[in-house]
């Protein structure tokens, strides 16, 4: 079976080696060729909204996905081949402006944070009012990893955040004081069976994700979460994993944003569940069964930003899973990951430090 995948970065590459020991074959599209899905899969080599290289690509291979949102609609639905694409692009759509995801969230009566759409400086004005300080400013979209947003307290500040974002169609938001984030990964297959993976925490430094620890075990907390992103699936007739993130505060969970893809805070269920996110991707895409979704004991997650260490002291780090993209080294960029497990949650978190320590990267606190 043959996968065409719109961007080839790791979450591609990750995608196309769960697909090797099934004997599905993905074939990339992206302006990289050395990109992380380009050193381990075919490539062809050219822009998203390359129409001509999106006909070449739909044209040898049974359907089409996608590993990264900021891609022209317009330039997928142009594609002539009828080829079908998962997700759906109306989900894709909603994901990649903000005021639209925030209004489908409400519409599904997903709990979100107060917002304010900004178009002109008057509406900065009305932002202050309906949600006070702090205020999270956000361009509505290609923003991504905490990029294209500012956290402001005040009007000076407001101000010069609105102008170095461009003026671009942007939401402000109320910070939200939570206490966790939390993000929930399901997939949905061809006849809108379901499998949900366990919230995972999450901690985010500067807005890039740092660690994830999963299961976060709460009965209630995953429950609301299945049914909320169920709720966004069936909207769309979802077909593939979708991801949610949420703030946990003590009114509960609120929807921060959706991913129609595989997500970071999902890279532990290649070791630590028995079936990962990426694999049960390509299996809902191409219609077969979708596999359990149950946790191998306690994973965590940590994210390699900036610089790669070096591997004889990451391979020796007791029961390390390391995953390296081959990405040049530049700061603030996610170059590879490291899981880790262990069958209590406190061995694990303890494993998390030693290995953080080890390898000198930012302590978490
Ligand atoms: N309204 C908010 N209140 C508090 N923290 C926020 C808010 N919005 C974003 N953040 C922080 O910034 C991170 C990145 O923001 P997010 O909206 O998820 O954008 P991105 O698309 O860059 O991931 C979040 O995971 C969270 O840590
Ligand atoms: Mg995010």
């Amino acid at each position: 079976m043959k996968i065409g995948i719109i961007g080839a970065g790791q979450l591609g590459r990750m995608l196309a080696l769960a697909g090797y020991p099934l004997g599905i074959s993905c074939t990339f599209l992206d302006s990289d060729k050395s990109s992380p899905g380009g050193l381990v899969s075919a490539i062809h080599v050219g822009a998203f909204d390359d129409i001509k290289k999106l006909n070449v690509l739909a044209s040898d291979v049974e359907v089409l996905t996608y590993e990264f949102e900021n891609i022209p609609v317009e330039a997928l639905k142009s594609i002539d081949s009828g080829i079908p694409i998962y997700p759906q692009l109306e989900a894709l759509t909603s994901a990649q402006d903000r005021l639209l995801e925030k209004q489908l969230f409400q519409s599904l009566g997903i709990p979100t944070a107060d917002y304010v759409p900004i178009d002109n400086s008057s509406d900065l004005e009305s932002a202050k009012k309906k949600l006070g300080w702090p205020i999270v400013l956000k361009a509505r979209r290609l923003g991504y990893d905490g990029r294209s947003q500012h956290v402001v307290n005040s009007d000076i500040s407001l101000q010069s955040a609105w102008d170095d974002l461009d003026h671009v169609p942007s939401i402000a938001e109320s910070w939200i004081n939570f206490e966790r984030e939390l993000s929930i990964i399901a997939s949905r297959g061809a006849e809108g069976e379901t499998v949900y993976y366990p919230l995972s925490e999450n901690v985010h430094e500067n807005g890039i994700l740092r660690t994830t620890v999963a299961p976060y075990d709460d009965s209630i907390l995953q429950n609301n979460a299945q049914n909320w992103i169920s709720a966004i699936m069936e909207k769309f007739n979802y077909r593939g994993t979708l991801t949610v993130e949420f703030f946990h505060t003590n009114e509960g969970l609120i929807a921060n944003e959706m991913a129609p893809r595989v997500h970071n805070s999902g890279h532990w269920t290649i070791e630590g569940a028995e079936t990962s996110q990426f694999e049960n991707h390509l299996r809902a895409v191409l219609g077969l069964p979708l596999g359990d979704t149950k946790p191998r004991g306690c994973s965590a997650m940590l994210n390699l930003i900036g610089t790669m260490p070096n591997l004889t002291a990451a391979t020796k780090i007791p029961g390390a899973h390391l995953h390296d993209y081959c990405k040049s080294p530049r700061p603030n960029r996610k170059l590879g990951h490291i899981t880790l497990l262990s069958n209590t949650r406190e061995n694990l978190l303890k494993k998390l430090q030693d290995t953080m320590k080890t390898l000198n990267r930012t302590s978490i606190s």
